[in-house]
């Protein structure tokens, strides 16, 4: 089976993007189109991005790049589980995607998004500007959540039938989105 990373965008201490991300990562694992796996960006702890090098050369000069580089190229399509700040997306989002290139390159990613009235989806425009230009597939499904915030008690988010409805209807679409691009993306990684 493919693999699916989920990767929690949030990683501010008392984050709502914690609860979310697992739910997500349970939701897929029980989907059962893709192997699943969490990439929690707070426990991963990648510096500000210190490589001197274009991250399309490979030329990785520090060793937590080339662990995070192992960890992506083990993936085959991505989910961004992302809040909105100010109207755009968590910085840590941004280097975790600046550290990396060919990694990301005919992968698919779909978003989970939260937020207030908006659901995140403010974050999620910009973000689709960022991957496209690491030639990253984003699919239209989405998962955008508005006022989260009561939806989580005891670390524990419960979503609406129309979020586990939306969810599925993503995971759907990355399956297809997946298998359609697999050859491109091995060439890619292949060198
Ligand atoms: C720095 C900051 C900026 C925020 N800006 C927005 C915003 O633009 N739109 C919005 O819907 N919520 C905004 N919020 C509220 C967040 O939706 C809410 O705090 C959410 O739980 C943040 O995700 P996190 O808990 O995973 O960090 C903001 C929160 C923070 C901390």
């Amino acid at each position: 089976m493919p693999n699916l990373m989920v990767i929690i965008g949030s990683t501010r201490p008392g984050r709502a993007g914690l609860p979310i991300g697992q739910w997500f990562a349970d939701f897929a694992t029980k989907h059962g189109g893709f192997d699943v796996q969490v990439a929690d960006l707070a426990e991963i702890g990648l510096p500000l991005l210190a490589d001197p090098h274009h991250p399309r050369l490979k030329k990785y000069v520090h060793q937590h790049t080339w662990d995070w580089s192992a960890k992506v190229e083990s993936a085959d399509a991505f989910v961004i589980v992302t809040p909105e700040y100010n109207y755009g997306y968590p910085a840590a989002v941004k280097n975790a995607l600046d550290h990396l290139s060919q990694e990301w390159a005919y992968a698919p990613v779909g978003f989970v998004s939260y937020g207030g009235i908006a659901a995140g989806t403010r974050a999620v425009q910009q973000l689709k500007q960022v991957v496209t230009t690491l030639r990253m597939l984003p699919v239209f499904e989405s998962v955008n959540i508005p006022f989260h915030a009561p939806l989580i008690a005891d670390g524990v988010f419960t979503p609406a039938g129309s979020t586990e409805d939306a969810a599925t209807a993503m995971l759907d679409e990355l399956v297809k989105v997946e298998a359609g691009v697999r050859q491109l993306r091995s060439g890619v990684r292949a060198g």
